[in-house]
């Protein structure tokens, strides 16, 4: 089987009704990010940060997979498929995709603010139980945090994804600026004789040569992807 990896963003989620962080309306414009995510916005003030997931959380819970998420994982029935994403949500889950490495975190997951990376204090928040407050403590006693990397944490799981890129046969690219480091860079590891394809309805900056450019929403996109290259190649 070949082996496609995806690297998906919040372009990808927005068919379903989730806001995307940068560009008109997007979550940053509404919510500093100094605030609600980075390690000094939580020490500052845990509460405000706590509701801001929380409220995430609840809107995760309205919203289904669109036809992007289950195209993707469809393509498990005739490739090997790793999706590597920098979303929070679960959407790629819901549609049945089973390889995912996430980057920046889980809303659906809470875990220790002394240990945020300790796996044994990594817990998975039920749909009716799904706010966290001041005083919810994780296994080891202190207090529950999202499970989400902040801006200037480290990004555990970019090993993995460098791991994934092995041997890869197509790099796919979808509903992301490329803003956000180290996620930005792991079309670097993509050797140059790979194709990759980028799926975004805006122009986004690559600075590598050879990318097939699919300028149409990540539905749409990926249904043109399936039809124009990728049911010729499997
Ligand atoms: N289909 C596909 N792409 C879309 C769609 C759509 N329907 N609508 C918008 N997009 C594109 C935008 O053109 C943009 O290129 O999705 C991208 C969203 O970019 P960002 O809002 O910057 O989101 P993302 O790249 O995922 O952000 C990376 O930044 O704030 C952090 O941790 C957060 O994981 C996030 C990271």
């Amino acid at each position: 089987m070949k082996k496609i990896v995806f690297l998906t963003g919040a372009g990808i989620s927005a068919e379903s009704g989730i806001s995307t962080f940068r560009g008109g309306g997007g979550l940053w414009d509404n919510y500093p990010v100094e605030q609600v995510a980075t390690p000094e916005g939580y020490r500052e003030n845990p509460a405000l940060v706590l509701e801001f997931y929380n409220k995430r959380r609840m809107q995760l819970l309205d919203v289904v997979p669109n036809d992007a998420h289950k195209i993707v994982a469809a393509l498990e029935n005739d490739f090997d498929v790793t999706v590597v994403t920098q979303n929070v949500d679960d959407l790629h889950e819901r549609a049945g995709s089973s390889n995912i490495i996430h980057l920046h975190g889980e809303l659906m997951k809470v875990c220790s603010s002394r240990e945020p990376y300790n796996e044994n204090y990594v817990e998975t928040l039920s749909p009716d139980n799904l706010c966290v407050k001041l005083g919810d403590l994780a296994a080891d006693g202190s207090q529950k945090r999202p499970f989400i990397v902040w801006f200037g944490e480290a990004v555990p799981r970019i090993e993995d994804a460098v791991w994934a890129l092995r041997d890869i046969d197509i790099f796919v690219i979808i509903g992301t600026s490329l803003n956000v480091y180290p996620a930005a860079g792991l079309l670097n590891y993509v050797p140059s004789d790979v194709p990759v394809y980028l799926i975004d309805p805006n122009e986004v900056n690559v600075t590598r040569r050879n990318v097939t450019v699919i300028r149409k929403g990540a539905s749409e996109g990926m249904r043109f992807l399936v039809e124009e290259y990728l049911s010729k190649v499997k």
